[in-house]
């Protein structure tokens, strides 16, 4: 079954029966990338918080704020035809309360998210039922969760040892049975990340989890390239974008500099007065 004999978009129950592979999910946060993006299929675009390091250049998510990601989020919906498009909920926008939670969501579905990501296991599954009870889709995220930075002491690799496993596999259970539809499996060990979606009904999506995820996750900036370097091994650069944009602000410079552009057939000539027309977009 692919969305379009269904309909033409990526829904929520199409990602449920997606379970077993091929769900193929990108962060966005603008309106010409996303474009991109959608025209290439991808299933989900994530608005991810995310966008506080690789957009803002910020050292974590944790600044991230609500209105920030109701801003990307409209740009994203704007692009998206086919995508189905979830919003991260930002640091302290679920944490103080279920009534919190709600009203933040309603804010990203009303901007455009047709669902809503929140981490956490355990101490998020009220969140999830409440969330979901009142039909706002929502996809769990666990392992790495960034928003915790500072309590696991940086970005590592979780689920290591035997209890943090047990742990991990609780939470994705704990998860699915709260309601979420999917759940994000960030930087836990590959064989973990198998039994764990062996274990579920909702598909996993991978991030440095592996191959044996019903999906897998990139920041678009790593995917294109855009990150410093060096990146996590987790990532794979399908364009070196950076030595693209790069090489031609240097020759734009150049140009500029030497006067090689702007050259004649890039200016523009005066019409004789009785011709009156006016193009929207000067061609
Ligand atoms: O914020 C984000 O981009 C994410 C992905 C890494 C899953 O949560």
């Amino acid at each position: 079954m692919t969305p379009q004999t269904v309909t033409e978009r990526v829904t929520v129950p199409y990602l449920r029966e997606k379970k077993g592979g091929g769900i193929a999910v990108m962060t966005a946060y603008d309106f010409a990338l996303a474009r991109l993006a959608d025209m290439a299929e991808m299933d989900i675009l994530l608005v991810g918080d995310s966008l506080g390091m690789v957009f803002q250049g910020g050292e974590n998510t944790l600044s991230v704020t609500t209105e920030q990601m109701i801003y990307h989020t409209r740009w994203v919906a704007r692009a998206a035809r086919r995508a189905l498009v979830v919003t991260d909920m930002p640091f302290l926008s679920y944490q103080v309360g279920c009534a919190q939670a709600i009203e933040n969501a309603g804010q990203f579905l009303q901007a455009g998210a047709a669902a809503v990501k929140l981490e956490g296991g355990e101490a998020v599954v009220d969140r999830i039922a409440q969330l979901t009870r009142y039909d706002i889709p929502v996809m769990a995220h666990i392992g790495l969760t960034p928003q915790s930075v500072h309590r696991m002491g940086g970005y590592r690799v979780q689920g290591r040892t035997p209890m943090e496993a047990k742990r991990l596999l609780n939470d994705a259970r704990a998860v699915e049975q709260a309601g979420a539809f999917a759940v994000v499996l960030e930087a836990i060990p590959m064989k973990l990340a198998a039994k764990i979606t062996k274990a579920l009904k909702i598909p996993t999506i991978g991030i440095g989890s592996g191959p044996h995820c019903d999906g897998q996750v990139l920041v678009l900036n790593d995917l294109l390239g855009l990150s410093p370097k060096p990146m996590p091994r987790f990532v794979r650069c399908y364009a070196d974008v950076a030595a693209v944009a790069l090489d031609a602000f240097t020759r734009f410079k150049k140009d500029v500099v030497t006067g090689v552009f702007p050259s004649k057939e890039e200016g523009y000539v005066s019409r004789a007065p009785q011709v009156r027309r006016r193009a929207s977009r000067p061609a």
